[in-house]
């Protein structure tokens, strides 16, 4: 099947004549990308280059991210900067709730723009809960408490930018100051640990690809785009 096309439904194998007859029926179903990983692997560059690529190809797309920048969301980076305290199993629920209303919002829910036809390219979703949540509150309760995300909509595919915790600080080091390298360092080396152990136990029910993301911008790029491409055809 052709990138970007309507759908052609068909209606029975009714013969009109000697031709099949076949509608134009409802607007393909867009795909829905994750990226995942550590901070600093190349989650928002890859993003902004795929976008750049499906669009000088015609393909709608919509980029956009976890937390987001709703009222849930902002509570959320209310925690992250310490301006608010919470339980951990809280500000696990609070993703919960973001991520749904993500969704299932009426203006911009993602659900609706992939059932429209739009490609929704995301950075972040569930599997950053299981990988970062999971250092406080168990991976199954994580899951658990995700599943309504889940059942709702998965990903066609999870792209997993995995890098070393050691290359991702470096990258994320330039330029700023250098603070606690260690504490931070020891963090990502956990939370990669957790995506591995997350991929794991949900083998054959999450579609993942994990892509050596401690290479250049380009050579990422290209196995990105391997992977997206064959989401495109068939
Ligand atoms: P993330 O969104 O996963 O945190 P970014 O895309 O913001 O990561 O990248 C983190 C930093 O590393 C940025 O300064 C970015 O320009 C740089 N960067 C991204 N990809 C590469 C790469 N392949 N090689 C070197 N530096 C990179
Ligand atoms: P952000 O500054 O957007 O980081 P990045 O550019 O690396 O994505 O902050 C997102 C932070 O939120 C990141 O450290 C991971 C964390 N996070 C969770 O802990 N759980 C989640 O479910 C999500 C979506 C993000």
């Amino acid at each position: 099947m052709e990138i970007g096309k309507l759908e052609r439904e068909k209606i029975g194998e009714t013969e009109v004549g000697k031709e099949k007859s076949v509608k134009i029926g409802k607007a393909e179903r867009g795909k829905f990308i994750v990226f995942e990983g550590i901070d600093g692997s190349g989650k928002s560059t890859q993003i902004q280059m795929l976008a750049d690529k499906l669009r000088s190809r015609n393909i709608s797309c919509y980029v956009t991210m976890e937390p987001t920048d709703s009222p849930i969301g902002a509570m959320i980076h209310q925690v992250m900067t310490r301006r608010m305290q919470a339980d951990a199993k809280v500000v696990a629920a609070l993703f919960v709730a973001d991520r749904l209303d993500h969704l299932l919002n009426e203006v911009n829910g993602i659900c609706k723009m992939v059932a429209e036809g739009t490609t929704v390219l995301m950075d972040r979703y569930y599997f950053s809960s299981y990988a970062y949540q999971s250092v406080e509150v168990p991976m199954e309760w994580l899951i658990q408490a995700n599943t309504l995300s889940s059942a709702t909509l998965r990903p066609d595919v999870n792209l997993f930018l995995d890098i070393s915790p050691q290359a991702a600080m470096e990258r994320i080091r330039s330029g700023r100051f250098q603070t606690e390298l260690y504490e931070e360092t020891s963090r990502l080396v956990q939370v990669r640990q957790n995506y591995l152990d997350a991929f794991d136990r949900l083998k054959g029910v999450e579609e993942v690809a994990r892509i050596d993301a401690g290479r250049s911008r380009k050579e990422v790029a290209a196995d990105v785009w391997h992977v997206v491409e064959g989401l495109f055809k068939g």
